[in-house]
């Protein structure tokens, strides 16, 4: 009985797979979400180094800096249309109608992880801290235009 139920669920999902691959809104914002925070944890503390707040710490940069590039960017896709709701979001309405914008965007924080990337294997300090301060604009710059500053449902 158990094993038919289980057999039950695995042919519902390969079936709910195959029929499309749709992601659901709640699971999309999740994921999105999710990420940006990871990406959230691992610029936090190199930002406060450029800022002078904490010691500048080399292995601290390496990991960071590498987290980032890596997951920088897997969130774009999951602000597909159909994503707009389904969950308290922060993602303005902006994204599905200035998509061109949107992905310009997110293309620049790309490009500006991957020259961080290239400045940390350098290794000079000096340009690091640029390269990074340029990726907190490019953060800045699509969060200004399209994230919310309170989640809407
Ligand atoms: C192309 C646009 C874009 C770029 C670039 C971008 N973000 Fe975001 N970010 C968003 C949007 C939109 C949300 C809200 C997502 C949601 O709630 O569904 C978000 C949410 C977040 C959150 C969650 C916190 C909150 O206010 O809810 C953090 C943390 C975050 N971003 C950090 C970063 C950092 C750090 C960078 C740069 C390294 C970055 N983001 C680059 C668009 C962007």
């Amino acid at each position: 009985m158990k094993t038919k139920h289980i057999f039950a669920a695995a042919l519902t999902l390969m079936v709910a797979a195959g029929a499309k691959a749709q992601v659901k809104p709640e699971d999309a914002i999740d994921y999105r979400q999710s990420v940006m925070n990871v990406v959230g944890h691992a610029f936090g503390p190199m930002i406060s180094m450029v800022q002078g707040k904490i010691p500048y710490n080399k292995d601290v940069v390496v990991k960071n800096s590498n987290v980032i590039d890596t997951i920088i960017d897997l969130p774009w896709a999951s602000f597909a249309p159909g994503t707009e709701k389904g969950a308290p979001t922060k993602a303005s309405l902006k994204i599905w109608s200035e998509s061109e914008k949107f992905k310009e965007l997110a293309d620049k924080a790309q490009q500006a992880a991957v020259n961080l990337g290239k400045a940390v294997k350098g290794g000079d300090e000096k340009t690091i801290k640029t390269t990074l301060g340029d990726l907190g604009k490019s953060c800045k710059s699509c969060h200004d235009d399209f994230k919310l500053k309170e989640a809407r449902n």
